[in-house]
């Protein structure tokens, strides 16, 4: 499979696994007995093309178990699939080691039965492109699916995407 042509260029750089152990996970996964029963879901995962479906699985399972509906958690997992491959295609395109993406939810309200969600990395920013062709629907899916969508530059460089689910009715 071909390469994005944004990967071939400029310097190679290694970024700091640290954020891995956090909470004691692997570089490829995550432990799977943090999340289910609490109100809060944290993963920290390899920055590589397999991400974006680890972090849906991860999600999925911890949404389920809160007995969200599922076309809720479809929007959810849509939405964080995005933000977790821009990572992956745009913020590590020139690193070839040891990129991280972090994902963070918390049930949040009186009921919990709404999600803020950070989707953070230590890359670097792709300015976007003038003419993104058929590309750049990313970031409209995401403001599409949820309530509000934040996008900043972290201290110390990288990126972090803020998004609010819509609440969803109590159980
Ligand atoms: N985490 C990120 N790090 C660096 N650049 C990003 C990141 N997320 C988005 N971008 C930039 O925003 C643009 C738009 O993203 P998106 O709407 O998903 O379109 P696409 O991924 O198809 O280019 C990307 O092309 C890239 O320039
Ligand atoms: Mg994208």
């Amino acid at each position: 499979m071909a390469r994005p042509s944004g990967r071939a260029g400029g310097k190679t750089r290694r970024v700091p696994e640290a954020a891995v152990d956090r909470l004691g996970r692997s570089a490829d996964g995550y432990d799977r007995g943090m999340c289910p029963g609490r109100t809060e879901c944290a993963q920290a995962v390899s920055a590589r093309p397999e991400a974006p479906r680890a972090v849906r699985a991860h999600l999925r399972g911890w949404l389920t178990e809160m007995r969200w509906p599922g076309r809720a958690i479809d929007d959810i997992a849509l939405a964080v699939s995005e933000a977790v491959t821009n990572v992956v295609e745009h913020a590590y395109r020139s690193v070839t080691v040891g990129g991280i993406v972090e994902v963070d939810c918390e049930a949040i309200g009186a009921d919990r039965r709404q999600l803020r969600i950070w989707v953070r990395d230590r890359g670097r920013w792709r300015p976007r492109r003038l003419d993104p062709g058929f590309r750049g629907w990313g970031l409209e899916v995401i403001a599409a699916l949820m309530l509000e969508l934040r996008i900043q530059p972290r201290e110390g460089g990288g990126t972090e995407v803020m998004m609010l689910t819509r609440p969803i009715p109590p159980i």
